[in-house]
């Protein structure tokens, strides 16, 4: 904790984007981290908050998570022959765009104002990044996306805030207005999400805020599967991508009981392309 930080008045949902940074900037501290991400320790000692007693001892869970999706925004800018889009939805204070690094892309980051303000006074500008301040549940943002490539649309750490109506809604929008696209999220298990409804303490000084969404691993594809226009190219769990980093549980997440009830999911879809006919954004990507 840095005293002479700066102070983050954040609450709910938007400080939430405090805990993948703690146990990001944690990574960094290990030999066999899944990430680099020097920018994110420099933002730890940068915020007058107390991460350990809020969030508690570090995981890899995080870090897993922005490494899964790092390796699909690579290959994804990797074979997109123009410019590659990126837009970030619920980005909190994710470095990401600084981890690809990569000079032909374009950068959308989408956040809530609370937290886009926080973006903006603790990370540079970067010359092929823009954020917009609206809820990933607003279309608006979408207009932003230029003409061309279909996008890569990362929501780390974010559906799990809303309905299930409304995250249906959202990637039933995103397969519609973007043949072609990637997407990656991730999701809990309705029975972490049901714990969230009634107050789900992570340490004493922190409760997380509900979680409304929720759905196990084995049922994802289905349900990707059943939203027009939509296809699921991966569904794994946390403890499938980096066994070494996750050994128990991984055992526990064979375990059916316990898988349905603890396994949290990482997605990859992709939007068909010419599932709309007629549409004006031409899939390249
Ligand atoms: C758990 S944090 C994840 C931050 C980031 N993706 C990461 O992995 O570090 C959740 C983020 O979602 C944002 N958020 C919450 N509701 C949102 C909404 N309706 N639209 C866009 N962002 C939202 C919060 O402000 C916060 O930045």
């Amino acid at each position: 904790m840095n005293a002479q930080g700066m102070n983050v008045d954040l609450s709910g949902v938007p400080e939430t984007m405090l805990w993948p940074l703690w146990n990001r900037a944690a990574e960094m501290r290990r030999a066999d981290r899944l990430i680099d991400d020097p920018m994110a320790v420099d933002l730890v000692e940068r915020i007058d908050y107390d991460f350990a007693a809020h969030f508690g001892k570090p995981t890899v869970f995080h870090p897993i998570r922005a490494r899964v999706c790092d390796d699909l925004i690579r290959r994804y800018v990797t074979h997109c022959p123009g410019t590659p889009t990126v837009v970030a939805l619920g980005e909190g204070l994710e470095t990401q765009l600084w981890r690809i690094a990569d000079e032909r892309m374009n950068w959308i980051s989408v956040d809530v104002p609370e937290a886009a303000d926080m973006r903006r006074k603790l990370l540079p500008d970067h010359p092929q990044a823009s954020l917009l301040e609206y809820s990933a549940l607003d279309p608006a943002w979408m207009e932003a996306v230029p003409d061309g490539e279909a996008p890569f649309i990362a929501a780390a750490g974010l559906f799990m805030y809303f309905e299930e109506a409304d995250v249906r809604a959202l990637l039933g929008r995103i397969a519609e207005r973007f043949p072609g696209a990637e997407i990656f999220f991730d999701a809990i298990t309705p029975h972490i999400s049901k714990r969230t409804l009634s107050g789900l303490k992570i340490t004493k000084r922190y409760t997380a805020p509900p979680m409304p969404w929720g759905i196990a691993v084995d049922d994802l594809p289905d349900f990707i599967g059943a939203i027009p226009g939509l296809q699921p190219v991966s569904v794994q769990s946390y403890a499938d991508p980096f066994p070494k980093r996750t050994r128990l549980y991984r055992l526990l997440s064979r375990v059916p009981a316990i898988r349905r009830r603890y396994a949290g999911s990482l997605a990859h879809a992709r939007a068909e392309k010419d599932v709309t006919v007629g549409d004006t954004h031409p899939p390249s990507c």
